[in-house]
């Protein structure tokens, strides 16, 4: 059961992204067998068999005219998403336009109970800020009056689960193994506790961060704060499949919430103990994206890097969005017209059980000398079982991704998203019983 309330403009959203705001959204992944067996080749190769696909020549920039001005959602500033519930919500929310990722780090010998009383505050504060009053002695609560489906919620790292109870955390519960690709920074890396804080609303977003980390003081530290953004809330309609900077669009093979095999992938069983249940798992994974390299590829080439049209997001096999790809096509001199070492072709899990559901934000940093973009991806994606389900798929993406060449990993992650609370409750609190 979820805890979303129906938001006036989200109860019945256009179907994302496609053409035709009345066609329905086909879900659900064919699971064809992939050919990997073709390894490494260098970006000439690569760009030379991108530029033999067939019709894929320069699309053109122009946004498909269903995304035209003028067909913008309401504007829902006071709109709220209910906080008490079975699960936390913030996971199967309709993603708002801007989130931050606040990961704390406990404050040294601090004791068990300490832990327990720092989220019950925050549990109070979240609770009454995602509902449009102000937290406990809010300085600001005028600032809070707008929550613009405010959510805020709670993920443990291993740090916090073993220091109230070791034998409870759960086998995935750790940093990810080791990647070739890695270029991991401390800074944002890790942590005990992580709030992850979003809204249609960057004040709203501002306020809220503040207030959370005001009653956290004397019980950590911030250890990293990544500020994510969408487009803002309006420029295009409801469920629209974002983009991401390389101006790609992203999240279109993903097991959404309404789709066949979501609940499976984000909220079902997992090696998981019994305080996580209702609950899932987050890895965030901050990824650099070179904008001053990318801006060298042509069109095609970038089209061939994912196995998608920049434009819509079609397979190079299909016309629309949503049609599934055909990766046993070639194209007229004999390539698979979807590259066996496109990021598509790579990322698509071969088993079912190893989906992910990817939730995350473009960043936009300071540039490093000589560059002119310090571009990036929140990449965050929910699974009940990191191990099984995501650790496979960045394994694949590790030894062969066209995407590598412009994209560097520089934080890592990974947090047990426990369940929601009733009103009186507080996140976490099974892990104490
Ligand atoms: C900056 C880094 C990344 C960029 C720019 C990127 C971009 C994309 C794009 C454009 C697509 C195709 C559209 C879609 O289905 O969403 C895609 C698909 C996908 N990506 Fe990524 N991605 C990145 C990193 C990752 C990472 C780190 C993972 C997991 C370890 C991942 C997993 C996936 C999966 C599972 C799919 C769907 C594949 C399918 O079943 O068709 N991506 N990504």
């Amino acid at each position: 059961m979820t805890r979303e309330a129906p938001q006036e403009d989200h109860d019945n959203p256009p179907q994302p992204g496609t053409s035709d705001p009345a066609k329905p959204r086909r879900r659900g992944l064919a699971r064809r067998h992939l050919i990997l067996g073709g390894g490494a080749a260098g970006l000439g190769a690569l760009a030379g068999a991108a530029t033999l696909l067939p019709g894929r020549a320069s699309d053109g920039g122009a946004p498909p005219s269903d995304m035209a001005a003028g067909q913008a959602g309401e504007p829902h500033g006071t709109g709220t998403v209910p906080f008490f519930g079975a699960r936390q919500a913030g996971i199967d929310t309709d993603a708002q336009a801007h989130g931050n990722f606040v990961a704390l780090e406990l404050r040294p010998e601090l004791p068990r109970e300490r832990v327990g009383a720092l989220l019950r505050l925050l549990t109070d504060d979240a609770a009454r800020l995602t509902q449009g009053l102000g937290a406990l002695a809010d300085t600001e609560a005028e600032l809070a009056a707008s929550p613009a489906r405010l959510t805020v919620t709670f993920g443990f790292g291993p740090g916090l689960v073993d220091l109230v109870d070791p034998a409870q955390r759960p086998p995935w519960l750790m940093p990810l193994p080791a990647f070739g690709i890695d270029r991991l920074r401390p800074e944002f890396s890790g942590g005990d506790l992580l709030l992850q804080i979003c809204s249609d609303d960057p004040l709203t977003v501002a306020h809220a961060q503040r207030m959370l980390l005001k009653d956290a003081r004397s019980f950590a530290t911030v250890k990293w704060v990544q500020q994510g953004f969408r487009r803002a809330y309006g420029t295009e309609r409801p469920g629209t499949t974002m983009r991401n900077l390389f101006g790609q669009v992203d999240g279109t093979s993903n097991p959404v919430p309404s789709s066949e095999g979501h609940e499976e992938v984000v909220w079902g069983a997992g090696s998981h103990p019994a305080w996580v249940e209702n609950g899932t798992s987050l890895v965030i994974r901050r990824i650099e994206m070179n904008l001053d390299t990318w801006d060298e590829l042509d069109r095609s080439g970038r089209d061939a890097s994912v196995g998608r049209r920049m434009d819509n997001g079609a397979p190079l096999t299909g016309t629309d969005e949503f049609d599934e790809p055909d990766f046993q096509v070639l194209n007229t001199v004999g390539f698979p017209a979807i590259e066996d070492f496109s990021h598509m072709r790579r990322a698509r899990p071969e088993d079912p059980s190893q989906r992910i559901f990817r939730r995350a934000y473009n960043y936009d940093g300071a540039p490093a000398a000589g560059q002119i973009s310090g571009s990036g991806l929140i990449f965050a994606s929910y699974q009940s079982d990191v191990a099984r389900q995501f650790t496979p798929i960045q394994q694949r993406l590790d030894e062969l991704d066209m995407l590598n060449q412009w994209t560097v990993p520089i934080g890592s992650a990974v947090f047990a998203i426990p369940p929601g609370c009733e009103e009186g409750g507080f996140i976490g609190e099974h892990l104490f019983a």
